[in-house]
């Protein structure tokens, strides 16, 4: 018999999702009236907007044409490529850096085979658990200690007294470095100053950043940086992942992106010792464990690029910043600390001294909504409660009614 991979093992408990799910459904079944609202898990809820699904329609229609099928396409279409380098990062980056991906979750795991098991492993604390739990399946992460956290990773917590930027001064050298801006769960959003500080420390100690910008389109302070390439060297340590799934309603279309320059070195290359290149590698990756991003995706991202859809895209993400406004303002009015809603679709509740997961089943218990508890992000997430903002406009209308008549 096959023995199971130990990595599997190591996982702790199940992953924060399902086990939300699972408590959902046992709630929804102890208590059949109940109509139970969800500002838990970050799936979108609204419709593709014309244009972009045109796009998509389109994408499906040339396939059955001589002149417009199209087979494995591993890097992604050279258009759509072209288009991420003009649209995000002002032509900084040739198409051979710009790989197309099925999402950037799964990205993010491509990238943890890239890097693989004997990689020092840094995140914020708390985060989206692919960070963590990606890194426990490839072996990097170590063994679970039992001060709590893994041994191969090095938490930087993120809380209300260091305003949701961590301590650099944490991050050891030679390692990977997760980070998220705007950011999945605590919606902070980092500015220049703590981008340039992020990447300056990361040049210092010889690091590479995996900066997922998963949610920049959420962004309306133009001050705020919506990619790390705004700062000064951040092409030379720096990896970025990214997604059509929120901006665009392409959660279940599967379509983003990953920026490798070929800046970004390995260990040993200053002196020619280590002749690979991190940016050639992630190419064989992509031609080995992945076949490319759905065509018809493809054409949809297209569309989204384009005046048109770039308007829908703005629609799109104001409707979920009108949901975010309207829980953060129903918050605040219940006298709850909170941060995000504003340049992001997340809202991060303090209940100070309180367990998130017994915050968790009041809500759900008294309100009929279901949320996310901080603690299931990561340690330093206890005590806080993570409100999305992916929800039909009357849902969330009526979820925040049911707040304001709670008292916690
Ligand atoms: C921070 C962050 N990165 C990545 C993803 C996944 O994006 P995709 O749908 O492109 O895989 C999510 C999804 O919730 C996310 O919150």
């Amino acid at each position: 018999m096959i023995t199971r991979n130990p990595y599997i093992a190591n996982l702790k408990a199940g992953y924060l999702f399902p086990e939300i799910a699972k408590r959902r459904r046992e709630f929804a079944a102890s208590h059949p009236e109940a109509k139970i609202i969800s500002l838990g898990v970050g799936n979108t809820t609204e419709l593709i907007l014309p244009h972009i699904n045109e796009g998509l329609t389109e994408g499906a229609r040339r396939l059955g044409t001589a002149e417009g099928y199209s087979g494995y396409q591993d890097e992604g279409m050279a258009a759509l490529r072209e288009k991420i380098s003009s649209v995000f990062y002002k032509g900084k980056f040739g198409i051979d850096e710009i790989f197309i991906s099925d999402g950037a979750k799964c990205d993010i795991g491509r990238l943890q085979i890239l890097f693989g098991a004997g990689v020092k492993i840094a995140v914020q604390d708390p985060s989206y658990p692919v960070y963590v739990d990606g890194s426990v399946l490839t072996g990097a992460a170590g063994g679970w200690e039992s001060g709590g956290g893994y041994a191969g990773i090095t938490y930087l917590p993120c809380t209300a007294e260091n305003n949701f930027f961590p301590n650099l001064d944490l991050i050891p050298r030679s390692c990977l470095i997760y980070f998220c801006s705007p950011n999945n769960p605590t919606g902070a959003v980092a500015d220049r100053a703590q981008l340039a500080s992020l990447v300056k420390a990361a040049i210092d100690k010889q690091c590479i950043i995996i900066f997922d910008a998963a949610y920049s389109e959420f962004i309306r302070d133009s001050l705020l940086p919506k990619t790390i390439y705004e700062i000064d060297k951040a092409e030379t340590c720096a990896i970025e992942v990214n997604s059509f799934s929120k901006p665009a309603g392409f959660t279940g279309v599967r379509l983003g992106w990953s920026v490798v320059p070929k800046a970004v070195k390995y260990a040993g290359s200053e002196s020619g010792e280590a002749a690979f290149s991190v940016n050639a590698d992630w190419s064989r990756i992509a031609g080995t464990i992945f076949n490319g991003a759905s065509n018809i995706a493809q054409a949809g991202g297209l569309a989204a690029l384009d005046e048109t859809g770039l308007k829908e895209i703005r629609e799109l993400t104001d409707f979920y910043l009108g949901n975010a406004k309207l829980i953060r303002d129903a918050l605040v009015k219940l006298g709850i600390k909170c941060i995000g809603g504003d340049n992001s679709p997340y809202i991060w509740a303090h209940f100070p001294g309180r367990d998130s997961w017994e915050v968790f089943a009041e809500i759900l218990e008294k309100c009929h909504v279901v949320t996310t508890p901080g603690a299931g992000f990561g340690p330093a997430g206890q005590g806080f409660i993570r409100f999305s903002a992916f929800g039909h406009r009357a849902d969330v209308e009526e979820a925040c009614g049911r707040l304001r008549n709670f008292v916690f």
